[in-house]
């Protein structure tokens, strides 16, 4: 007797398209005990425009932990760098600070944000203003060969509460400036500001004072912020932003986005 074997079929496992991909760690990096950098994998077909930022995580309990994260890297690179801070109860950062090489970070799908050249006017200065990790979309920006060949002068300031946390940032200048091929185009177009608020240090002070007091512009060519020629950028906390943002509008510059693009735009570095 033949017995016909029956496969019960299987209702069809409902695909997520955005559902985050699971990454590898590359390297990881601490700065001070606050602060610490990691490079993962960049999937095949992952595309962003440099600055803009990404939902990265680790599984909870029952669903995926994700938080905002500025991409660090350029749209060129191989890899993706992020920079962030250990917050010691903060639901993600107290775990993703203890990553090692080769575990697995989630990574989002679909890369957004207002950080980018598309969402401002052609000008000659690019300014772009960080506090804390807020200069992460600037590390990306900075190694991107179209900011250099949209603008003459690109600065980019970054102040922190103590000198340990400017690290980071003078790192990753001094990388671009040794850089084989961005070396050449950045040499005398990228100018690095840091200050520092909470320490003796040869510039002091909140980018908000620089701005209003004009300290700033003696450290650049071409004098105050002009609307004719300057565009900005800014990146920190919501209270950073917000002062920054209005320091900004005080020189009669408006703010932009990706579907009108004008002469600044701000977006809040990730807390938490
Ligand atoms: P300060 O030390 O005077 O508070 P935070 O870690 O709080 O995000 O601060 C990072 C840096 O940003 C610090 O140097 C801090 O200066 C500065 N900062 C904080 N709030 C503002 C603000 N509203 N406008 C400009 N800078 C700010």
């Amino acid at each position: 007797m033949i017995m016909t074997e029956i496969t019960p079929i299987k209702p069809a496992k409902k695909i997520n398209p955005n559902a985050p991909t699971s990454e590898t760690v590359l390297a990881t990096k601490h700065y001070t005990d606050k602060l610490f950098s990691f490079s993962l994998s960049r999937p095949a077909g992952f595309r962003f425009r440099s600055g803009e930022f990404i939902m990265i995580g680790l599984m909870g309990e029952k669903k995926p932990l994700l938080r905002a994260y500025s991409i660090a890297s350029p749209a060129w690179d191989d890899k993706l760098d992020f920079y962030s801070i250990k917050v010691p109860d903060g639901p993600l950062t107290s775990r993703l600070q203890n990553i090692q090489v080769g575990d697995k970070v989630l990574l989002g799908k679909k890369p957004v944000g207002t950080l980018v050249l598309d969402a401002l006017l052609p000008g000659k200065r690019l300014f772009m203003f960080s506090t804390g990790t807020g200069i992460a979309p600037f590390a990306s920006l900075i190694q991107d060969p179209d900011v250099y060949e949209n603008f003459d002068q690109v600065i980019l300031t970054q102040t922190c509460r103590d000198v340990a946390e400017l690290e980071y940032g003078k790192k990753l200048v001094q990388s671009v400036r040794d850089h084989e091929f961005l070396g050449e185009l950045v040499e005398d177009k990228l100018v690095h500001i840091t200050s520092v608020t909470r320490e003796d240090y040869p510039l002091k002070g909140r980018i908000t004072t620089l701005l209003e007091s004009g300290e700033l512009f003696k450290h650049v060519k071409g004098g105050p912020l002009n609307r004719e020629t300057d565009r900005v950028m800014i990146c920190g906390s919501m209270d950073m932003t917000q002062d920054t943002k209005a320091m900004v509008e005080s020189f009669g510059l408006k703010e932009g986005s990706n579907s009108a693009p004008a002469d600044f735009v701000i977006e809040k570095a990730f807390v938490g």
